[in-house]
């Protein structure tokens, strides 16, 4: 391995010495270079460390010129440049700083910094791309205005943006053009945009609460035209929501967005010019799915809301990246719950938690939401940074209520506008509009790992009160041990044998009657609950109301009464979950097939299909088994062929025993004429693919009527249900068929591509002899991260053929991430985390695994990004 990466801590937190007061960039676009000259006005920080040099950060730059105040003092030999850096020695406590480099947009690969996208332009500059642009104090507590002129040529690139509002613009000599625009708002580097191509725009309007007229545009290549009307719907409804729930107006008189199909990332919140990976925000009925859409709204939402919480207050050091990402991540869930389902929206977001953030956090990658040091950023873009971030405010919430969670984001944009805090600032904003102490809360945002709550309880028959006990254990993870008891909120209920919600009883002080939250402060805490008649089933951590593990000892009776009779629509599912989970590890961990399905859950699903008061989406989540990453994460020793074995005979078994019941569901459910993006056609369409897909193990005749339906839908979304399904139950011959046939009908389009490329690497045919087929396919491109994401990642993360107990599955994707990580370490690193948690798997992976990782560790340039990951796993 190259030589040890320098870690940064928090505690070594120093405010800049220096102030940028004012920025004024010339950005020069030529055809294999570009010329960055950029003036800062500078002065002295007078809150910082008395500095004598001035030391800015910088990346691939090529020195040009440096000078201080006009050309008076020309200083070259004051200027040293090590280690990314340029130190300018012996500075005056004001001037203005002069720099010219040039760049090779042409050339960046990593996709940060100014790089090319096909035929455009575009800069992606979180966390510290900036610095790839040109000298600067690349930090996010240094926040300056911002003018920019981009001067390109006029033909090749007549759309010239970049943030704020536009200025000027003009023709220049030999074809050329500028366009220069200031944003009025002060931001850090990091929200700094720029884009130069030749683009077309959708446009709209938005009226603000205050009547004022906002610009929408939406930049697209051309051949995209077709797919930019949903997204700008979607940017009109986030503008209206964030008005709405969070008294939140638009701040600039035009609103940007742009589709790139090179990104690493789902967008970017760039102040005033959101940049978007084309599949986050490309999207019309006949190439995208109605989890396409669900997700670009989502994304539309998540980047325009961070113009409050990110942009107009940001963080001040990378270490309160949460403090952006967890509240808007917290954000833009509500605004899909208000919009949609708010029960389906949750039982979505706690079944990604559980397959993917716990896994992390109980891995060597482990980390608090708040992490204490890093040796490179953009390994924290993670789902502890963003969903648990986001779990975190939630609770917070939970313990306020919604109109003093309001009032204390009220007060939070109110007193920090135009700042760069911490998740303390946010934190004690919140304590000071509801008088709640958060002093233990906070423990949340300091210690990894997901917390083990396991309640036992007691019923006393002749008094009439049932006892809860719950002891919480917060377990160890790297370079953290022994964790205080944390303040977790459980809301829970309390059914009687009957079937009949109670409400619960109690004085105890730590219940709160109106919310149905218990509040665990203590490592071991009791609660009684009088006036039962009788020994009542427990509704434990009803909506998920905290991000742990709850262990109850429930008997199969119990989860059938809950299942069919929980008044909390997320417990509900989430007994058939525990159900199912329990008959799934039993057969894997004795290495057995289930051949015939418990009675209490046919009855339960019985019932499920016929239930008039619960809704298709619902229905669809009830019947879907719990996913095989949370199933593997539940055992101690990973195996992950048997667990999919299990779980795949619970599904044939349960097809067997129900086939009628579920075609006759299936069979009275319409297919709209016309596709609609809207709940119910969706919730629909979701039940009869989960009908589809149980019935495709056991009805012959499903083959036919899914490839009439892949034939003969009017929409992507029915198409991908079938085909999906397909996937699973073809034969070799006529998958491969297919998917020939899916890429000459699709071959122009890129987002089809992409779904292509997944249907090929997920399928049970598709084995490491068809992937390494594939890399070599023309559609596959290895400079592009959605496709290698699409084909390796996919590969990795959901195919049963990862695993070859001969460990072929792992060198494979050893290569695939150390030929990656020269072009792109951002998305290499992100390739290696199924390879991370090889200690959790059975001895036969785990061997394998490690050897793959050791593979990666013996390159001798590794970038930072998979040093850090690779260096933590093997520890
Ligand atoms: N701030 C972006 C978001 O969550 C994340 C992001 C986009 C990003 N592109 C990136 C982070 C590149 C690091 C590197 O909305
Ligand atoms: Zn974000």
């Amino acid at each position: 391995m190259s030589a040890q990466p320098k870690e940064i801590f928090l505690k070594d937190y120093q405010p800049s010495a220096w102030n940028i007061d004012h920025v004024d960039l010339l950005i020069q676009i030529f055809e294999e270079e570009t010329v960055v000259t950029s003036n800062l006005r500078i002065s002295r920080n007078p809150d910082g460390p008395k500095d004598k040099d001035l030391v800015l950060h910088g990346a691939d730059l090529e020195y040009v010129a440096t000078s201080i105040d006009g050309d008076e003092r020309i200083l070259d030999e004051n200027v040293f440049i090590e280690d990314e850096t340029l130190r300018v020695k012996d500075v005056p406590d004001a001037f203005l700083l002069n720099t010219v480099v040039r760049i090779y947009p042409e050339k960046n690969t990593s996709l940060e910094g100014l790089y090319k996208s096909g035929g455009m332009y575009c800069t992606q500059c979180e966390a510290e791309g900036f610095r790839k642009i040109t000298w600067y104090l690349d930090r996010p507590d240094v926040l300056s205005i911002f003018n920019t002129r981009i001067e390109a040529d006029k033909e090749l690139f007549p759309v010239l943006l970049a943030n704020g509002n536009e200025i000027s613009r003009g023709d220049i000599h030999n074809g050329r053009h500028y366009v220069a625009w200031k944003d009025p708002h002060k931001k850090p580097a990091y929200l700094f945009a720029t884009v130069a191509g030749k683009l077309e725009k959708t446009t709209d309007t938005f009226t603000t609460m205050s009547g004022k007229e906002v610009k929408l545009e939406l930049f697209v290549e051309p051949h995209n035209l077709s797919k930019t009307d949903f997204a700008m719907g979607a940017l009109k409804r986030s503008f209206k929501w964030d008005e709405e729930r969070f008294g939140r107006e638009y701040d600039l008189d035009i609103f940007m967005v742009v589709a790139t199909d090179h990104f690493n990332m789902g967008a970017m919140e760039n102040k005033g010019l959101n940049i978007f990976n084309s599949a986050a925000v490309l999207a019309n009925e006949k190439t995208s799915t109605d989890a396409d859409f669900e997700r670009i709204e989502a994304i539309v939402g998540h980047e325009y809301f961070h113009n409050w919480s990110g942009n107009r207050v940001t963080c001040r050091d990378w270490f309160q990246l949460s403090l952006k990402e967890g509240f808007t991540v917290f954000r833009d869930a509500e605004f899909t719950a208000d919009l949609h389902s708010r029960p389906i929206k949750r039982i979505d977001d706690v079944n990604m938690l559980r397959s993917a953030q716990f896994p992390e956090d109980a891995g060597p990658t482990a980390h608090p939401v708040r992490p204490q040091s890093f040796i490179e950023i953009n390994n924290f873009y993670t789902l502890t940074i963003y969903e648990k971030g986001a779990e975190v405010v939630r609770m917070i919430h939970t313990l306020l209520g919604e109109e003093n969670f309001r009032k204390g984001s009220d007060l939070y944009f109110d007193r920090f506008d135009g700042q760069a805090v911490t998740t303390e600032d946010f934190v004690a904003c919140m304590e000071e509009v509801s008088g709640i102490d958060l002093t233990q809360f906070k423990l949340w945002y300091d210690f990894a790992g997901t917390p083990v709550v396991t309640i036992k309880d007691d019923y006393d028959a002749t008094t009439g009160t049932y006892k809860l006990t719950a002891q919480q254990m917060v377990p160890d993870t790297p370079g953290q041990t022994n964790k205080p008891a944390f303040h977790i909120p459980v809301k829970l209920g309390l059914l009687a044998e009957s079937g009949e919600n109670l409400t619960p009883g109690s004085n105890d002080t730590n219940w709160d009657a109106k919310t149905g939250v218990w509040h665990l402060r203590d490592r071991t805490q009791t609660i009684e609950f009088t006036g039962l008649k009788s020994k009542p089933v427990p509704s434990l951590l009803r909506d998920f109301s905290a991000p742990v593990k709850l262990n109850y000892n429930f008997d199969l009776d119990q989860l059938a009464l809950l299942a069919q009779n929980d008044a909390n629509a997320f417990n509900r599912w989430d007994a058939v979950q525990r159900f199912t989970t329990q008959l799934i590890l039993a057969a894997a961990e004795a290495g057995t097939e289930i051949s015939e399905v418990d009675e209490r859950l046919l009855k339960a699903y019985e019932q499920i299909l016929a239930d008039e008061n619960i809704d298709n989406a619902i229905r669809a989540a009830l019947l879907t088994l719990p996913s095989r990453p949370w199933l593997a994460e539940q055992v101690d020793s990973i195996d992950p062929i048997a667990i999919n074995d299990a779980r795949q005979s619970l599904r044939v078994a349960i097809a067997k025993a129900m086939a009628k019941p579920l075609r006759g569901k299936l069979n009275s459910i319409k297919r709209p004429a016309k596709y609609e993006f809207k709940f119910q056609d969706v919730a629909a369409r979701r039940l009869r693919a989960v009908l589809y897909a149980y019935l495709a193990l056991v009805d012959d005749k499903v083959v036919a009527e899914l490839e009439a339906q892949y034939k003969d839908a009017n929409n992507y979304s029915e198409q991908n249900d079938a085909l999906q399904i397909l996937n699973e139950v073809d034969d070799k011959a006529s998958w491969a068929a297919r998917l020939e046939d899916f890429i000459k009908e699709w071959g122009d389009d890129a987002q089809m591509i992409e779904a292509w490329l997944s249907l090929n690497s997920t399928s049970k045919h598709a084995d490491l002899a068809h992937i390494t087929k594939m890399l070599k396919h023309e559609k596959f491109d290895k400079g592009n991260p959605n496709r290698v994401r699409r084909l390796i990642g996919a590969f990795a993360m959901n195919n049963i053929a990862f695993h070859a107990k001969d460990g072929s599955g792992y060198k494979f994707l050893a290569e695939q991430v150390i030929d990656t990580d020269a072009r792109n370490p951002q998305l290499a690193s992100r390739m290696i985390v199924p390879l991370t948690r090889w200690k959790r798997y059975a001895e036969q992976y785990a061997g394998e695994m490690r050897s793959a990782l050791e593979l990666i560790a013996e390159v001798k340039s590794l970038s930072p990004d998979c040093f850090e990951m690779v260096s933590k796993s093997l520890k």
